[in-house]
């Protein structure tokens, strides 16, 4: 089991790390999370470089971005060859539904409280004869059976978020993909929620493909995410955008060979943008180097003092399922009017969000218990001028 950072450690990352704190109370990792330092300053490295150098140091990029799809790798549990650079998460999902060879009558199944990037590449498919299922949830939860239920013999695939956007729910993705992959289906996952918070590894999981983006949990800059795509599937995936960059000689502009390699890269048309790759790369190693088990440990931890101020309270905490599956995002309702009483906090320098019906606060593992009494103090003055 994992320890938390000592607190004056904490304390000093924080400092470091999270300028923002100086000005918000950020408990909204579930929404657009603050960029941390050391991404700011990878931004800010490249741009001089670029600007007093041109394109003196592009091969030194070129590798520095190799570098940086080999941690993202790592990170998931895949192969570099796995994972292509992408615009964000819908980018990602949304070349899996163009990409996959549908035959009009198949299916995907999905949840009916997905974030709408998880819904509409989907429903996109609909003039190609392609249904989508959305499953409901049991008061924001799912059994594995419920999805599978849902699985038939012309089910492709199979789409959910590793943690719900507005419920917080967490699936057991290895029980979901044992389950799906036995009635013949594939399995897509949206990780945004999870990607920097909670450990995930591909092959262990039985994930075929997975998108994320830097934005959220990994506290970088919007524009910017991963897409994995098991390697055995590389050649079903038919890549909807091509370009220069698409095929195995992409150097080569003398010719035209198209050939594409049997590599994630096929997915990266162009141009990669260097801007937002570095920073990512750059938290992708301090959190490689903290461990994700800690970083974990500790926004759990903080999960729990929210908790428990909210049931201090006597409102209702909508989505918490417990261990192994306990998660960042705490989603609550009580006898209070919950979208004036987030605009309110928000208005006196809280970041948090309201989610179908609910309040939603996630704190990340940097956030401490000073953070959430603060955070506190100000929903009570909320409350209260309701
Ligand atoms: C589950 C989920 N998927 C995707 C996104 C955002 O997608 P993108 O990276 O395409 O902007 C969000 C943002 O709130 C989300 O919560």
């Amino acid at each position: 089991m994992s320890t938390p950072m000592p607190p004056d450690q904490l304390e000093e990352f924080r400092t470091m790390e999270f300028p923002v704190l100086q000005q918000v109370i950020h408990l909204n990792h579930a929404g657009v999370a603050p960029v941390m330092t050391r991404a700011m300053l990878a931004a800010a490295h490249f741009s001089a470089e670029a600007a007093r150098t041109g394109q003196k140091n592009y091969v030194q990029w070129e590798e520095r971005i190799e570098k940086v799809r080999q941690i993202a790798s790592w990170f998931i549990g895949a192969q570099p060859e796995e994972v292509a650079f992408v615009r964000n998460t819908s980018h990602g999902l949304s070349l899996v539904a163009e990409g996959l060879d549908w035959k009009p009558g198949d299916n995907v199944v999905t949840t009916a409280v997905e974030y709408p990037s998880n819904v509409y590449p989907w429903l996109n498919l609909k003039n190609r004869g392609v249904a989508t299922k959305l499953v409901p949830s049991r008061d924001g939860e799912f059994r594995t059976e419920d999805l599978v239920a849902a699985v038939d013999s012309r089910t492709r695939l199979v789409s959910v978020s590793h943690v719900e956007f507005s419920t917080g729910f967490r699936f057991d993705l290895k029980e979901l993909a044992d389950a799906v992959h036995a009635k013949g289906a594939l399995l897509c996952v949206d990780a945004i929620q999870s990607l920097g918070v909670h450990p995930i590894d591909v092959v262990r999981m039985g994930v075929d493909f997975l998108a994320a983006d830097g934005h959220k949990w990994l506290c970088s800059f919007e524009g910017c995410g991963i897409f994995y795509i098991r390697k055995s599937l590389i050649g079903q995936v038919r890549p909807v955008l091509v370009g220069w960059n698409s095929v195995v000689k992409n150097k080569d502009f003398d010719t035209y060979d198209f050939t594409l390699p049997d590599h994630a890269r096929r997915f990266e048309e162009g141009s990669l943008p260097q801007l937002t790759i570095f920073p990512l790369g750059a938290v992708f190693e301090k959190f490689a180097e903290i461990g994700i088990e800690r970083i974990e440990r500790m926004a759990l931890d903080n999960a729990a003092r929210v908790r428990e101020e909210i049931r201090r309270r006597g409102h209702k905490v909508v989505n918490f399922r417990g261990s192994p599956l306990d998660v960042a995002i705490t989603c609550f309702t009580g006898d209070f009017d919950g979208a004036p009483v987030v605009r309110a906090m928000k208005q006196q320098g809280c970041d948090l969000a309201f989610r179908r019906g609910a309040v939603r606060v996630a704190p990340h593992f940097y956030n401490n218990a000073s953070d959430i009494e603060r955070f506190f103090a100000i929903f009570d003055r909320a409350v209260k001028g309701n």
